[in-house]
């Protein structure tokens, strides 16, 4: 059975897809099969990982899964072990079927959990509806990612709504939030990083700041530790990267 996890946050913007890529590299690097199912519309992790960028112009990918008995349309990717069902522009009808969408994505849950990989990964749009609630009702971990700002804050509550629903169906589902994209030397930040300790101290499980070459690596398609000069940024997302995917090193 694999291990599933999804990154979510109904807010744009917050490196969502640049966690959930770093997440696929490392899951690659322990030799592990590995899937990201992208259902963002923007395509952006199935363009880093295919380097295709056009991808996203054509139907046949993430909302497959919710199709019965048809075999999945994987698309291969530059690393062996690593396939996507990719994210693409007509991924929005999907949102149209909010409940009935809801309805299959319970039934097909032990057929997604059985995928055969070691890695499942999941990246989601900027949106509620389906797109996020299906992965958050089949997976194992939710990585909530958050910025220190008004704006990433205050739709954290509608996110937490959806969670809560779900956690009805996926009662195992374990929730770790990261703060990302944290400019420290801003006083307005810092405060809405000490608002988010107070509420969600203990499911802050890491912090990043925004660090050039952690967009730069993926514009060249690579994790940040194989393209920063700067080792500690590297080992920084790493050590993180394996800690979510349980990988002892
Ligand atoms: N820690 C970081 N340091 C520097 N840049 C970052 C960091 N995290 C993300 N970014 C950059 O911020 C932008 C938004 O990140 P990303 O696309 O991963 O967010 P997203 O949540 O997936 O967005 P969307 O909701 O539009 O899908 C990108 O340009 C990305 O390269
Ligand atoms: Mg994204």
């Amino acid at each position: 059975m694999p291990k599933l996890i999804v990154v979510t946050n109904q807010k744009g913007g917050v490196g969502k897809t640049t966690l959930a890529v770093h997440l696929a590299y490392a899951a690659a690097e322990t030799g592990g099969q590995v899937l990201v199912v992208d259902f963002c519309g923007q395509g952006n992790a199935s363009q880093f990982l295919t380097r295709d960028l056009r991808i996203n112009k054509r139907r046949g990918g993430a909302e497959m899964l919710f199709s019965d008995g048809v075999d999945l349309p994987y698309t291969d990717t530059p690393m062996d072990n690593v396939k996507v069902l990719h994210g693409h522009l007509y991924l929005e009808e999907l949102d149209t079927q909010k409940e009935d969408l809801l309805k299959v994505a319970i039934k097909i849950r032990a057929k997604v959990r059985s995928l055969p990989f070691d890695y499942v990964i999941f990246d989601t749009p900027p949106a509620l509806g389906p797109r996020i609630a299906s992965p958050l009702l089949w997976s194992d971990t939710a990585l909530l990612t958050v910025q220190p700002l008004l704006s990433s804050i205050t739709g954290l509550d509608d996110t937490f709504d959806t969670i809560r629903a779900v956690q009805r169906v996926n009662k195992a589902l374990n929730v770790q939030m990261v703060v990302n994209l944290f400019t420290k030397s801003s006083k307005t930040q810092r405060e809405f990083r000490e608002a988010l300790q107070q509420k969600f101290g203990r499911s802050i499980v890491e912090e990043f700041s925004l660090r050039t070459p952690v967009s730069d690596a993926l514009q060249n398609f690579r994790p940040v530790w194989s393209h920063a000069r700067d080792k500690k940024l590297g080992r920084h997302w790493k050590d993180f990267a394996n800690r979510i995917l349980d990988v002892t090193v």
